[in-house]
């Protein structure tokens, strides 16, 4: 609770004056309003003991006129500067959970839902933004009514009459906390249903193929009307306790109206208090509903606005696990990797990923892994580029220095990475190629000789709108092959010392990875490679070829080194071989 004020405060020291202007703006808005009662009273006054004359009527209407400026003016005070700070501190929040997460590490997407965290950006925001807004004002603004509306009532009517008005309104309080409770409940389990509903529409979207292939239109169209039934039956529930309390409420105002009737007329008529303290009480009685109504208000939404700010808080506290060294004098990579006994399992994974691998790769050279599925290649990689921490640092070196010690930005900058999952944004193709590099770095001509490279260019040039055409859900949907072409050709934009091929051209035509293999190697002359694959004909030139069984290095060596060695290679080798003759005999 404590860090979660700080937090707050910490967002909300930016825009104090903005606080101080809406939080006056408030105060006068209220002490206007108290006072309007008492207007209305001394003109009924006036008129009865006919004490008013014109010009006093006169003066009375200048006065109101005044007051509804008045008003007027404060209100939109306090709206534009209390509800404007709260949309510029939901902005910082936003922006900072933003940038945070970016800084997160791979881990910690592995471990959290896509929809939970989208929910902290939406649900929890909302939620805050209403504590630094609606629920500032409504606290302000409850407790200065009360105390302003109460004084007007003992001070200018009578003590006596209030104490018998206000009783059966503290039941308003009694009932607040009680109804709150169950209004509360009710309401999380309408949110509840509505995010279910939500998920199943969305999980039914976009796997709409697989249900048509499969046939389940049915099962899919019963599980929606489940959860529509569901959210229908929580939003009922909260309808009809509010159903309920609406109808007490006027029975609670109408028992403290009737009071006031019976035991205010008996005062007036007594000549306790006039006719014009009479009518301004029961605007008073009026006025009192609101703030009861809103104490019990603040206490369930500032309940739930602390809630969420403390689950924002975890995220920001959240601190990344893969950070920056000490060690910052590498500016840049020349491309040598070496792995030295590279042991890693995965957090919270007790098998072994990989186990004492080791391997060595000078600048220029290249390196092939191949291997079954699920026997670590990908992994491999990945601790290269350092998407996870290896127990002890001097598992993985780049030029000789261990990645731990190596500043990430450098190692983003000179990896290009082509992941196994190629993503295309919702974008051009042309910016999808040129993403790596930075505003005003970008050039047409590098995007086309880029795409040329990867072999890509000719079926860019036939899409409707070429180098424009939108990608995704809005735009033209790319082969696989296509979309394997386009990221190798945005990593070959990057120039960068290492280039990593995780199953980069399984989805291409032998002959086409030919011509792309033959332009990498012009194109990439002194740089390092390495590359994932599943086909001998894609490795052979390599280097180095390591051989992947289980995490284990099962062989290591050249194509001839390993042909000559008669194991794994060579039988991947003589069935790819044998594939060929068929496909060659049949053609
Ligand atoms: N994020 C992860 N958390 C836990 N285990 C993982 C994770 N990613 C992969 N693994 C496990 O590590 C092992 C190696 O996976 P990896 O993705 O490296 O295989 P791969 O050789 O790239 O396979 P493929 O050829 O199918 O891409 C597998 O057993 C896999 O289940
Ligand atoms: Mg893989």
């Amino acid at each position: 609770m404590k860090k979660e004020l700080k937090l707050a405060g910490h967002y909300a020291r930016r825009y104090l004056w903005r606080y101080a202007v809406g939080i006056l703006s408030l105060l006068m808005v209220d002490a206007v309003n108290t006072l309007i009662p008492r207007l209305t009273g001394e003109v009924t006054d006036g008129l009865t003991q006919q004490t008013l004359q014109m010009d006093g009527v006169w003066q009375l209407a200048l006065r109101i006129v005044l007051m509804g400026a008045l008003i007027a003016l404060g209100r939109f005070g306090w709206r534009v500067c209390l509800f404007g700070s709260a949309r510029h501190i939901e902005r910082d929040i936003r922006y900072d959970m933003f940038a945070h997460m970016e800084r997160l590490s791979q881990r910690y997407y592995n471990e959290h839902k896509t929809g939970d965290l989208m929910a902290h950006f939406t649900n929890d925001l909302q939620a805050v933004r209403q504590l630094m807004g609606m629920t500032i004002i409504t606290t302000f603004d409850a407790s200065v009514m009360l105390v302003l509306v109460l004084y007007n009532m003992i001070a200018h009517v009578s003590l006596q009459l209030t104490v018998v008005a206000v009783i059966p309104l503290l039941v308003i309080i009694v009932g607040d906390i009680f109804f709150g409770k169950a209004m509360h409940k009710r309401f999380l389990a309408k949110q509840e249903a509505f995010s279910a509903l939500t998920d199943q529409a969305q999980e039914s979207v976009s796997g709409i193929r697989v249900i048509k292939a499969f046939v389940q239109e049915h099962r899919e169209l019963a599980a929606f009307a489940r959860a529509n039934r569901n959210s229908k039956e929580k939003n009922l529930g909260v309808v009809r306790l509010m159903a309920l309390v609406f109808p007490m409420l006027d029975l609670i105002i109408g028992v403290s109206s009737l009071l006031t009737l019976l035991y205010g007329g008996w005062l007036a008529i007594q000549g306790d208090i006039t006719l014009g303290q009479f009518v301004a009480f029961n605007s008073y009685i009026n006025m009192l509903v609101w703030p009861m109504i809103a104490a019990g208000e603040c206490v369930s939404s500032l309940s739930q606005g602390l809630a969420s700010l403390k689950r924002i808080r975890l995220i920001l506290d959240e601190k990344p696990d893969i950070a920056d060294g000490k060690d910052t004098s590498v500016t840049g990579l020349r491309g040598g990797i070496e792995l030295r006994h590279l042991t890693f399992s995965y957090p919270g994974s007790a098998a072994k990923a990989l186990e004492d691998i080791s391997v060595k790769v000078q600048p220029g050279e290249t390196l092939a892994i191949i291997g079954r599925t699920g026997a670590g290649k990908t992994t491999l990689v990945s601790l290269i580029e350092r998407l996870y921490d290896t127990k002890t640092a001097d598992m993985v070196l780049l030029d000789g220095k261990p990645v731990r010690d190596i500043p990430l930005h450098v190692i983003h900058r000179d990896i290009a990475y082509v992941p196994q999952d190629n993503f295309l944004f919702s974008d051009t193709i042309e910016n999808n190629i040129s993403f790596g590099l930075d505003e005003g770095q970008e050039s047409h001509e590098a995007v086309v000789d880029a795409a040329k490279a990867a072999c890509v260019h000719e079926n860019i040039m036939d899409f409707p709108d070429q180098y424009e055409t939108l990608l995704g859900e809005r735009g033209v949907t790319v082969s696989g092959g296509q979309k394997q072409r386009i990221s190798i050709a945005r990593a070959l934009m990057k120039r960068a010392p290492i280039l990593v091929l995780d199953d980069s051209l399984s989805a291409v035509d032998t002959d086409t990875e030919e011509q792309i293999l033959t332009n990498l190697k012009q194109r990439r002359a002194g740089a390092t490679t390495l590359m994932i694959a599943h086909r001998i004909s894609t490795i052979q030139h390599a280097d180095h070829i390591l051989v992947l069984e289980e995490g284990r290095a099962a062989e290591y060596g050249t194509h001839a080194e390993l042909m000559a060695l008669g194991g794994i290679y060579r039988s991947i080798y003589d069935k790819q071989q044998l594939e060929k003759q068929l496909r060659e005999d049949r053609g």
